[in-house]
Formats: C-alpha cells, sequence, structure tokens
C-alpha cells in the first residue's frame, strides 16, 4: 500500500503514512532527553572497552589499556593490610609474649591474625575454634593438659607434644593391659575405679581392690585422687573433659593400649610471629591460665 504523509487534523503533528482499518500513526520522534542519554552511552562503552578488559579472543580476552582485573585488586588489598600490619606483625615475632599482649593494639593484630593462621594449620585436628575431638584436646575451655599459660601455650606449638624435636614434652603412659603389667582382671577393676572417678560409675564392692591398683600403678602420675599431673601431661582423671572419651571401654582401651597422642612441632614451619599470634589466639578461646 503506498505512504501518504499528511497532517493529522487533531494534533497538527505530521503521520508516518501507516494507517490501519482508519486509525493512522502519528510520526512523534523520540524525545530529545533520551536520544542524549542513548549517546552518551554508547560513547561510554567505546570508552570503557578501550580502557578495561572486554572483547573475548578465543581463549583470552583483550586485557584493556589500563591493565585492571579483579583478581588483581584483590591482591593488591591483600597486600596493603599486610604493608599496615607488616611493623605491628615484626613487633609481634620479636617481643616476648607477655610483652605483646600487654599492648592492646598488637594484641588485636595478632588476635587476627592467630585466628587466620588457626584454621589454616591447627583446625584439622582440634576442630573449627578450637572445640576439639577424641584424642585432640579442646583448646576452648579452661582445660590444659600440659598448662595453659601464654609460655605453655607457646613452647607447646614451637616443640609439640612426642612430636620427635628435641625439645618437644615426652612422657608415656605404659600399656598395662598389653605388656602384661596388669592382668585382665586387674585392668577391668582399675578401670571401674577410674570410672567412679570420672562420675560415670557408682561406687561399688570392688572400688576398694581397683583404688590399690590404682595407687600402686596409677597414682605416681595421675595423682592420688586421679588430679593430674601438667608436668608430665597426665590427664586429670576426675574431670568432666577427656581425651579419648568418657566410657569405661574408653578407659579399658587405654590402660590396655595407650595412643600417646602427638602434636606436631611448628618452629620449622611457622614464623616467630605467626607462633606467637597463634598462642595469644588459642590463650583467648577459653581463657587461658
Ligand atoms: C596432627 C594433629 C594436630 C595438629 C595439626 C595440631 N595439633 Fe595441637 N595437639 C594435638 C594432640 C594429639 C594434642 C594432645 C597430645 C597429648 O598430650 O596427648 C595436642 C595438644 C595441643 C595443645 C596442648 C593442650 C593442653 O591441653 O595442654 C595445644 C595448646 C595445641 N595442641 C595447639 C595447637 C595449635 C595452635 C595448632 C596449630 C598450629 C595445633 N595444635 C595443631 C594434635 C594436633
Ligand atoms: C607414666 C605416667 C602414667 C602412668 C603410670 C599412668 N598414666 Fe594414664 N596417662 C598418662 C598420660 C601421659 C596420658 C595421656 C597421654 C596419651 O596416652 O595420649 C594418660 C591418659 C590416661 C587416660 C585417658 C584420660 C582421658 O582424658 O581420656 C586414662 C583413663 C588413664 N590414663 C588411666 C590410667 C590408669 C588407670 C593408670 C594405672 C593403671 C595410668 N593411667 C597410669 C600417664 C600415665
Amino acid at each position: 500500500m503506498p505512504t501518504k504523509i499528511e497532517k493529522d487534523v487533531y494534533t497538527g503533528k505530521d503521520t508516518t503514512g501507516h494507517e490501519w482499518d482508519g486509525i493512522k500513526e502519528l510520526d512523534t520522534p523520540l524525545p530529545k532527553w533520551w536520544i542524549n542519554v542513548w549517546l552518551v552511552c554508547i560513547a561510554f562503552a567505546a570508552v570503557y572497552v578501550v580502557l578495561y578488559p572486554s572483547i573475548p579472543l578465543g581463549t583470552t580476552y583483550f586485557k584493556g589499556v589500563l591493565g585492571w582485573s579483579s583478581t588483581g585488586a584483590v591482591a593488591q588489598s591483600v597486600a596493603a593490610m599486610n604493608a599496615r600490619h607488616a611493623a605491628d606483625m615484626k613487633r609481634i615475632g620479636q617481643l616476648p609474649i607477655m610483652q605483646v599482649t600487654a599492648d592492646p593494639k598488637l594484641k588485636e593484630v595478632a588476635l587476627q591474625a592467630g585466628r587466620i593462621a588457626f584454621a589454616e594449620n591447627c583446625q584439622p585436628c582440634h576442630g573449627p575454634a578450637g572445640t576439639g575431638r577424641v584424642g585432640y584436646p579442646p583448646l576452648d575451655t579452661n582445660f590444659w593438659l600440659w598448662g595453659g599459660t601464654l609460655p605453655d601455650i607457646q613452647r607447646i606449638i614451637m616443640y609439640g607434644i612426642r612430636s620427635g624435636d628435641a625439645k618437644a614434652h615426652e612422657s608415656q603412659m605404659p600399656a598395662f593391659g598389653h605388656d602384661g603389667i596388669l592382668k585382665p582382671d586387674q585392668v577391668v577393676l582399675v578401670s571401674n575405679y577410674v570410672a567412679t572417678l570420672f562420675g560415670i560409675e557408682k561406687p561399688g564392692p570392688t572400688t576398694a581392690a581397683g583404688e590399690k591398683i590404682f595407687e600402686d600403678n596409677c597414682a605416681a602420675c595421675h595423682g592420688t585422687k586421679g588430679q593430674g599431673n601438667q608436668s608430665i601431661g597426665a590427664p586429670p582423671l576426675e574431670s568432666r573433659v577427656h581425651l579419648y572419651g568418657d566410657s569405661l571401654a574408653a578407659i579399658e582401651y587405654q590402660v590396655n593400649t595407650p595412643r600417646a597422642g602427638v602434636m606436631p612441632a611448628w618452629h620449622t614451619r611457622l614464623d616467630p610471629a605467626t607462633i606467637n599470634s597463634l598462642a595469644i589466639y588459642v590463650h583467648s578461646l577459653g581463657g587461658g591460665e
């Protein structure tokens, strides 16, 4: 159908010449402001494509003349944060640990660094935030096998426990059952007695016999009342926190075949600032001594 441009009688505007069933289309142009915004967007896109990473090129892409990238931006802010803390971390590694915790600003930085280092290195064994699990002591309670002062904790992190390091804590509970030091029925008697200390069994007719075996074989390390001995890492047996579980079976297992848990030494793997930060973080978890 041939188009015929004419004036609309009501608005005085041109029509486009399109007509359907007597309805004519007015030729109303896009508003000026809209066209301008559109042109500005095109200009912006053209500049952006040149400056920033944009056009895909097979396996790679056009990197943009500014050389900006989002991973680069993250790396930069991490580097900036490290630079901000570098001076503090240096002091945390050099000062005696008691001096580090006495300085509120250094302590704050150490707590942050310690939390990160803990998640990276310690969490697999001690659980998130040091909640512990069977065989791996909780670090978030005020229960300490070897002592809970800052220097105690620092020393353990550096040299470990039964780690093979020359300065590691050493101690070995004898394998009373396995090595035949106690007969099987004596193992049962003494374990039952220990269970009364744990509070999971009530004293009964055999308790006295168990107590006698305990005094002869166990009290030297665990104390006469089973109160434990931090200088050799012998756990208290009357406490509610148990390294290897609080069932009668767990006690018998330990009397037969002790595990002698190993805590690795870290002074060969972590720098002094990280070790001090870890000690301060662990000490803060459960209220160290
Ligand atoms: C391979 C497992 C393992 C890893 C990893 C590990 N630990 Fe331990 N840790 C142990 C064991 C096992 C013990 C208890 C040993 C024992 O005395 O029977 C222990 C004990 C400790 C103790 C002494 C607790 C007490 O009650 O006296 C501290 C403190 C400690 N670990 C801190 C850390 C820190 C900090 C890290 C990370 C740098 C870490 N551990 C990494 C296994 C581990
Ligand atoms: C030479 C010191 C020593 C003697 C003697 C000793 N123990 Fe132990 N005991 C330890 C140490 C150290 C541990 C923890 C270390 C490990 O095996 O991982 C321990 C752990 C235990 C545990 C586990 C505690 C927990 O929290 O889960 C029990 C139970 C126990 N001993 C009972 C006994 C009994 C019963 C005797 C006597 C028949 C005895 N021990 C004799 C040193 C000793």
